[in-house]
């Protein structure tokens, strides 16, 4: 099936190359891709070349690019690697990007998922300039079919003064039907409620729009997503996603969740694979997901019948898993729903369906100040992505990690988080291959005696017990949630200072 029939795109198929000169030095570009799929493939490697032989003439071009979330090295790689980019936005996971990052050669606004394209509409960042979207189809009507992933496209389809669409036949041709684009987002004063009462309820349509005109260039591909393959689930994740689903018993025999639980949102990587796993695995039946992002773990539980439906914003397959997919794409269709990433990730659906989320830190403090970006306090490591969305929003948060890293130099529980990205206010559990610590309905001093016991490593637990009973001592007339300031990050010091905490 030719994947591009309206006859007024199809006149403007061109090459890679020809589509990059659209993008101008200094342009805001928005482009697909969420958690290394549905991002262009072509026209940014392209893009990179004309910077750089645009640098080797002494001349200036960098673009700001925002994106739905972390893409791959054919996209933030590559213009990372050509100092193309001044600006970015949002979460990316890339290490060349991270490096200029940290080198300070790119600014990076790191902002909640569900925020940014709100934020462009407001106009926070200037005008959008392009939008380069990776779609599976055009029709013959125009409309748009998109692929693995939805992000942030209809914003910058909307915004965009000029648009480029790569179609990328390595996407199935079935994927019409699998997605819910909600047109119905107002700014303020007109906002309406979002009427999704359901994870798998439809509340738009099938296609994301793109007005004709704007349209300055179609190119064709055919290349996979990123491969976004797991190493095996090591002892401690394993650990971790115990502890997690014993709570999750617990809260059920509690009455606060019923046998299906609720909604689940979870990160990628090691811990929450265990942990779909470990939900494979349990008694638990007709559980649903609502969450950003469908890993390999989760397609099982859906093809496994343990999970009636997801709704998403984007995949993050290894390439294997991805394939199996694609073969078996029908069986999957209104069990998976890809949704804008303003809408996945939305406080207002994520509070309404009551979704418990799962994510990972870098570091809890003693009071239950999470650190989910920051090494050391300075040093980008990812960034927030929508853990802010989930964990604030949702009825039950967890963040998981293992009591240690760096072999044991590094305590993930410390006197003080040297960054936070969710407070106090917010954090409901702590979870490390120790032992689970509920922070809810505890006051700051009961919370850190709870996640010293519960989640520490034996290695720092005195020493965490030690500073907690002498902050306490020191500040008589402040034992709301006491410290010794002038030690209270001496262990990120040591760490720098020696390689250990
Ligand atoms: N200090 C220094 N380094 C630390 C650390 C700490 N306190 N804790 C972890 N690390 C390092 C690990 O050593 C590892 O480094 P390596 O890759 O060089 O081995 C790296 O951080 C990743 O840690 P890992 O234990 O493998 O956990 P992870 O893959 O689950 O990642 C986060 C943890 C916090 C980085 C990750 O969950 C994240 O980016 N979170 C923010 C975004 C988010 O939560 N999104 C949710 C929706 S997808």
């Amino acid at each position: 099936m030719p994947r591009i029939t309206c006859p007024q795109l199809a006149q403007k198929v061109t090459t890679a190359e020809t589509a990059a000169q659209y993008i101008h030095p200094g342009d805001n570009v928005g482009m697909s891709g969420f958690t290394g799929s549905g991002y262009p493939k072509a026209v940014p490697s392209a893009l990179a070349k004309r910077i750089r032989a645009a640098h080797e003439t002494g001349q200036d071009f960098s673009i700001g690019l925002f994106t739905g979330a972390s893409t791959a090295p054919e996209l933030d790689g590559v213009l990372a690697e050509v100092d193309g980019v001044h600006l970015r936005a949002p979460f990316m996971g890339d290490p060349t990007m991270r490096k200029a990052i940290n080198d300070g050669r790119v600014e990076y606004n790191d902002v909640h998922l569900s925020h940014l394209a709100q934020q462009v509409w407001f106009g926070h960042y200037g005008k959008l300039d392009v939008a380069v979207v990776e779609v599976s189809a055009i029709l013959p009507n125009g409309l748009l079919v998109p692929g693995s992933s939805v992000g942030n496209n209809k914003t910058w389809l909307d915004l965009a003064d000029r648009v480029i669409l790569e179609v990328n036949e390595w996407q199935p041709e079935h994927w019409e039907g699998f997605h819910d684009v909600y047109y119905g987002t107002r700014v303020p004063p007109h906002r309406n409620p979002i009427q999704l009462l359901e994870p798998n309820q439809r509340i738009g349509d099938p296609y994301l729009r793109v007005d004709p005109d704007k349209v300055v260039a179609v190119v064709k591909t055919n290349a996979p997503d990123r491969d976004n393959a797991f190493s095996p689930v090591d002892a401690n994740s394993e650990a971790i996603a115990g502890h997690l689903i014993d709570f999750l018993r617990h809260e059920v025999r509690a009455g606060r969740m019923p046998t299906s639980l609720l909604p689940i949102q979870s990160g990628v990587g090691n811990v929450a694979n265990a942990v779909l796993a470990g939900l494979g695995d349990s008694e638990f039946e007709h559980l649903t997901s609502f969450t950003e992002v469908i890993q390999d773990g989760l397609l099982d539980l859906v093809e496994s019948g343990k999970i009636d439906s997801v709704s998403a914003t984007g995949f993050s397959l290894s390439r294997e898993r991805a394939e199996r997919f694609h073969a078996d794409i029908a069986n999957y269709k209104g069990r998976v729903l890809l949704r804008p990433q303003e809408i996945s990730n939305h406080p207002e659906t994520i509070r309404r369906l009551g979704v418990i989320a799962i994510n990972g830190m870098l570091e809890s403090d003693i009071y239950g100040h999470v650190n989910s970006t920051n090494v050391s306090g300075s040093k980008m490591m990812n960034g927030i992505g929508g853990s802010g969305d989930f964990a604030r929003n949702g009825f039950l948060n967890f963040f998981v990690s293992s009591s240690t890293a760096k072999r044991g130099a590094v305590s993930s529980i410390v006197p003080f988080a040297s960054h936070v990205d969710h407070t106090e206010h917010d954090v409901h559990v702590l979870v490390t291959e120790r032992g689970i610590a509920d922070l809810r309905g505890t006051s700051p001093v009961q919370r850190a005696r709870r996640i010293i016991r519960e989640c520490a490593h034996p290695d720092y637990q005195d020493r965490l017990l030690d500073y907690l009973d002498r902050a306490i001592a020191a500040n008589p007339h402040a034992q709301h949630e006491p410290h010794i300031l002038a030690e209270a990050l001496s262990w990120h010091v040591n760490l720098a200072e020696t390689g250990h905490m």
